[in-house]
């Protein structure tokens, strides 16, 4: 089985995935790390964000070892990561290992933006999570506390707006739901809640499959 979840920054949708890929027995990647470590490399480097080909330079040398690194959880790394997102030859570099992760047995979760639409159109379950921007930044600056970083919560809503805003309306793989996507608003719910939603849909989805 394959389930996609799609949905905003700060959304959850990491979380869920974890938590969905566990109650499941599956295996669990989540794709904004791919980007970030693209992002990170790039930064390390003392290269540009703003060049495609060396992006996608970066995206083809990607070691899926680097996925692992605290480091890349950052909201530097977020940013610099949607900038660099946008690039077609930077996604294009990053199908394959993804489509890959996806495919090995038993199944995956994977989450992200495109998921549903562009990297698993065939998945059999895909969500697409929302929530009230301000519960998200809220969210995100509880995390972000937590991990010793410095924040303040008006910069972090206008940070998750302004990637929401770049993320939706770029051209290539936007930040949209699937067509036979289940929206799940997770604004009201705290994480228990959220994966109980989520594993509701799922047993829909199969029990409809049957
Ligand atoms: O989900 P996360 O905040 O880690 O993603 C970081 C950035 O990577 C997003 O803002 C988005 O621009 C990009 N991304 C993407 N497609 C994905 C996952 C992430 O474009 N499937």
């Amino acid at each position: 089985m394959i389930i996609a979840i799609d949905g905003p920054a700060a959304s959850g949708k990491g979380t869920l995935g974890k938590r969905l890929a566990a109650h499941y027995g599956l295996r669990h990647l989540d794709t904004g790390l791919i980007y970030r470590a693209v992002a990170k490399a790039l930064i390390d480097a003392g290269q540009p964000l703003d060049r495609e080909d060396e992006a996608a330079a970066a995206a083809r040398r990607l070691d899926p070892a680097q996925l692992d690194d605290p480091l890349l959880k950052t909201d530097t790394i977020g940013r610099a990561a949607s900038q660099i997102s946008v690039f077609p030859a930077v996604r294009a570099a990053l199908v394959a290992f993804q489509r890959d992760f996806a495919r090995q047995p038993p199944g995956a979760v994977l989450d992200g933006r495109d998921i549903g639409t562009v990297i698993c159109p065939d998945a059999e379950v895909k969500i697409f999570v929302i929530a009230d921007p301000r519960v998200r930044a809220q969210r995100r600056y509880r995390e972000l506390v937590a991990r010793g970083e410095a924040a303040d919560e008006g910069a972090v809503l206008a940070d998750i707006e302004a990637r929401d805003a770049r993320d939706r309306n770029r051209t290539l793989a936007p930040l949209k739901p699937a067509p036979d996507a289940h929206a799940l608003d997770t604004s009201a719910l705290d994480i228990d809640a959220a994966v109980a939603a989520a594993i509701a849909i799922v047993e829909r989805r199969r029990a409809a499959a049957h």
